[in-house]
């Protein structure tokens, strides 16, 4: 994003508060660490910032958070009331029933005995997920497909946050994102992602998804948006939402219902919607000051891929492993954003973790999105690293297995 923000004319700079996936900013611009600049507040007393596009919903848990708010800080996410919708499923899951959009039978749990009981007393496969959402819970969403699964699970989780258990609604999912500013609701895009690590969607529901498919979707071609946001709109208006809203969705006996709401823009299809739009810069600034929009799309771009190039071991991350040289075949023609990678001593590219870079390619066609993100991961070299051969082959269109 930053890369792309750039390219519109902005002047970047990133504060980064974790210790990791710092080449990518770099390459771009000025980067603050939280060592050397503990409250964010401080950068904004020196000078005057348009936009700030958080990348975790963390942000406002932070000592800073607060002053953010007060400042009224020109920042791409709600807050407060509004921000609850992502951060609070059990939240989410009473505003949905009080506007009337379809969410699968949820519960919280406080312990495994409460769990226990709820299982016994409404018999049905749940997936299992933190009751507030944060990068740092003891839960990260476990997805039971059997009664005896969740039998097996709720044995083993920590409760020291509580359980949302939500019935599993199967495997035919989409998503949707759009902007809220002005009172108005602006669909952008409608994606897939493929969360499984492994190839025929095979594996655990990795960290981070292992691959996307976009589509710009002025018209919300699938009716996600009619049904499972559009309802929202007094709320909206009512806690002064403004910001980007994804809605997770999943189709069952041909009816949409919600698995989850996010509220920022994230790494996996924040780039590619920026791509898509033709002013994204003068797009985003006018969301955060929550004013009415008229966004203009790229005509020629119309389907993005991204495909994630994992390490040595993912996505089970516990696996010691050296900084490995990461080599470049030939140039790219898409574009590459690099995660999990630095410069060592002799200036030669290395691994420092386990999901290396994403590769997206844009185009008018998915299939020619498609072609290009593969030929492009293929330039990559890293000892025992691997990618999903298989994005497009499933999961799309939206609401397909
Ligand atoms: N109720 C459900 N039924 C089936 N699959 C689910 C359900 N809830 C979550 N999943 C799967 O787990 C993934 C992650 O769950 P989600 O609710 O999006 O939480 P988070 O993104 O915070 O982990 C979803 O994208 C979906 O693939
Ligand atoms: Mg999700």
């Amino acid at each position: 994003m930053l890369h792309i923000l750039k390219g519109q004319g902005a002047d970047v700079e990133t504060y980064l508060t974790r210790d990791y996936g710092h080449y990518g900013p770099g390459l771009e611009g000025k980067t603050h660490l939280v060592q050397d600049v503990p409250d964010v507040n401080t950068l904004l007393d020196a000078k005057d910032y348009d936009l700030i596009i958080p990348q975790s919903i963390d942000w406002a848990q932070k000592d800073w958070g607060s002053g953010l708010v007060d400042r009224k800080a020109p920042i791409l996410c709600p807050s407060g009331e509004a921000l609850k919708l992502e951060r609070d499923r059990d939240f989410a899951r009473a505003l949905c029933g009080r506007y009337r959009i379809p969410f699968p039978r949820s519960y919280v749990a406080r312990n495994r005995i409460e769990a226990e009981a709820i299982l016994a007393k409404d018999p049905r496969p749940y997936v299992l997920k933190n009751p507030l959402c944060s990068p740092t819970s003891p839960i990260h969403t476990i997805v039971c497909e059997t009664v005896t699964d969740t039998q097996a699970w709720l044995r083993r989780v920590d409760y020291a946050e509580g359980a949302f258990m939500q019935e599993y609604m199967g495997r035919a999912e989409a998503g949707h994102i759009a902007f809220v500013s002005g009172g108005e609701i602006y669909s952008l895009i409608t994606n897939q992602e493929y969360k499984r690590a492994f190839n025929g969607d095979m594996g655990i529901v990795a960290g981070a998804p292992l691959g996307g498919l976009v589509e710009s979707d002025p018209g919300d071609k699938y009716g996600l948006a009619r049904e499972l946001i559009h309802p929202l709109l007094p709320w909206f208006r009512e806690v002064d939402f403004h910001g980007p809203i994804q809605v997770t969705g999943i189709k069952r006996d041909g009816k949409w219902s919600v698995l989850e709401y996010n509220v920022r823009l994230g790494v996996t299809c924040g780039p590619v919607i920026l791509r898509m739009l033709q002013n994204p810069l003068d797009d985003l600034i006018k969301v955060v000051k929550n004013k009415k929009l008229k966004i203009d799309f790229n005509p020629g771009l119309l389907f993005g891929c991204s495909l994630t190039l994992a390490g040595y071991g993912y996505p089970f991350v516990a696996l010691p492993t050296p900084p490995l040289p990461v080599d470049l075949i030939s140039p790219f023609d898409c574009d590459v954003w690099w995660n999990e990678v630095a410069l060592d001593s002799h200036e030669q590219l290395v691994m420092t973790g386990h999901r290396i870079a994403d590769i997206v390619a844009i185009a008018e066609t998915l299939e020619d999105a498609i072609k290009r993100a593969y030929s492009n991961i293929a330039r990559i070299r890293c000892l025992s690293s691997y990618y999903r051969t298989d994005v497009g082959k499933s999961l799309w269109p939206p609401g397909e297995c």
